[in-house]
């Protein structure tokens, strides 16, 4: 893929808050996961590990109750597929790093992970959301997720309709960044 595929790609994804009610063939999402198994990681400890939620009971127990209040998310209760992106948290590394350098590993391979996956949703004609607003606690015990795995966030994943709203503003290159200093 040349640069002017991959920008084109990368500037088409938003997020999308507007699905239609079909289901996502497992292939698709395991070729979503695929991309996400390639990234890369500190010390290459693949931390990631995703929970894909097409059950209608499971979902409709995400959107009661695994949503923290003032940010209201209607159309989530539309969406056929909820995925929890969680870390395994055992890594010695990981818990060095963050006390030696004060740099936090987890939350960036996380987020490259996350991030190809959406990628690689967005090139197969699915539309996602990163949700982060969501009660951590309850998304555990409606997923049985273990103590010593952390949720990081949430996606949501889904054939997009034609009412999602357009592009946000993104700030200019001028602004993200400088030569040399800051
Ligand atoms: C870590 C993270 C958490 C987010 N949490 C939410 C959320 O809880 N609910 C929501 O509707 N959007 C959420 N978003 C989506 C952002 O609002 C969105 O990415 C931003 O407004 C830029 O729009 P764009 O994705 O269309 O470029 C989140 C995005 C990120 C990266």
């Amino acid at each position: 893929m040349k640069y002017d595929e991959l920008i084109q790609l990368i500037s088409s994804r938003h997020s999308c808050r507007n699905y239609l009610e079909k289901d996502i063939p497992d292939e698709l999402i395991e070729k979503c996961l695929e991309a996400s198994r390639l990234a890369p990681s500190a010390c290459n400890k693949q931390p990631w590990r995703f929970i894909v939620v097409k059950d209608a009971e499971l979902r409709g127990s995400i959107c009661r109750e695994g949503i923290l209040p003032g940010l209201p998310m209607p159309w989530l209760k539309k969406v056929p597929v909820i995925i929890a992106i969680c870390a395994k948290t055992e890594f010695i590394t990981h818990k060095l790093a963050k006390f030696i350098s004060k740099v936090d590993y987890s939350p960036i391979d996380i987020g490259i992970a996350g991030e190809h996956f959406v990628l690689a949703a967005e090139s197969l004609g699915l539309g996602s959301c990163w949700i982060g607003w969501f009660k951590a606690k309850a998304i555990k015990r409606i997923l049985n997720i273990p103590r010593n795995i952390k949720v990081v966030s949430l996606l949501s994943l889904g054939y997009p309709t034609n009412k999602n709203t357009g592009k946000k503003e993104k700030l200019m290159l001028s602004d993200i960044y400088s030569k040399n200093r800051w």
